[in-house]
């Protein structure tokens, strides 16, 4: 990879502006000063080096983030708040939100720039669970989880099975495989309740545990590497 490229997608800044960090004599690769920017780093051996400080290049960023009510599951938007808006810093990713939660919809949502990772983990085909817990305008009648559990017609298409659990009078706790559009608040509408909050409480095996609303964090090796064993990325 081209130096000047390598050292805009670590985030040193535009291409003109790390074109000159590199004329400035700031780049060192395996200890020697490099000023050409089409200098071609070797990805797996060069030691590539800012000011003497080591620059790490990693292509895929994975993130958790606890979304909070009012943002758009969006990477940008002329009038509304996206929650990419939450990774400014990180601009030189082209990271996405992994599918979409509703605006006023709170919890765990994935940001990453792995095409190939966030395709599979929205996708039915790998029955990744998504967690919400559904508070509903009115006590629940817990009959309707036999209908959760085997299939809701919405519109002409007919859900997944989910797992339905009753938490306390008017909350619910469901687990879906896909994200069919507005998929909880039009499953409980099916049978006239209204959803008056929800929110995701794990995707896959990632709890919030003690993410507070608004922060994120970057995902642990072990933990990508799980979500592409249950994709099937990794066998
Ligand atoms: N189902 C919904 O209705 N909304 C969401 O945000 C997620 C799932």
């Amino acid at each position: 990879m081209r130096l000047d490229k390598y050292l805009k997608e670590c985030g040193y800044g535009s291409r003109s502006e790390v074109k000159k960090i590199i004329k400035n004599h700031l780049i060192s690769i395996n200890d020697v000063i490099v000023t050409s920017s089409n200098y071609n780093v070797n990805l797996s051996s060069d030691i590539v080096k800012f000011s003497n400080k080591i620059i790490k290049y990693q292509k895929y960023y994975y993130f958790l983030l606890n979304k909070p009510k009012g943002y758009l599951s969006a990477t940008s938007d002329n009038s509304q708040p996206t929650i990419l808006d939450f990774f400014s810093a990180y601009s030189h990713l082209d990271l996405f939100p992994v599918g979409r939660l509703d605006k006023d919809t709170t919890g765990a949502i994935i940001i990453t720039n792995d095409g190939e990772l966030a395709h599979r983990l929205i996708s039915p085909k790998y029955h990744v669970d998504k967690v919400y817990i559904a508070t509903l305008d009115k006590n629940v009648d817990s009959s309707i989880k036999e209908e959760f559990e085997s299939g809701i017609m919405l519109g002409n298409e007919m859900t997944l099975p989910s797992k339905f659990e009753v938490i306390s009078p008017n909350v619910c706790r469901v687990t879906l495989h896909e994200g069919k559009y507005h998929q909880v608040k039009r499953m409980f509408e099916h049978f006239n309740y209204k959803v008056i909050a929800l929110h995701r409480e794990r995707f896959a095996f990632l709890s919030l545990d003690n993410l507070l609303e608004n922060n994120y964090r970057l995902l642990t090796d072990d933990e990508i590497n799980a979500l592409k064993s249950i994709t099937n990325i990794l066998k």
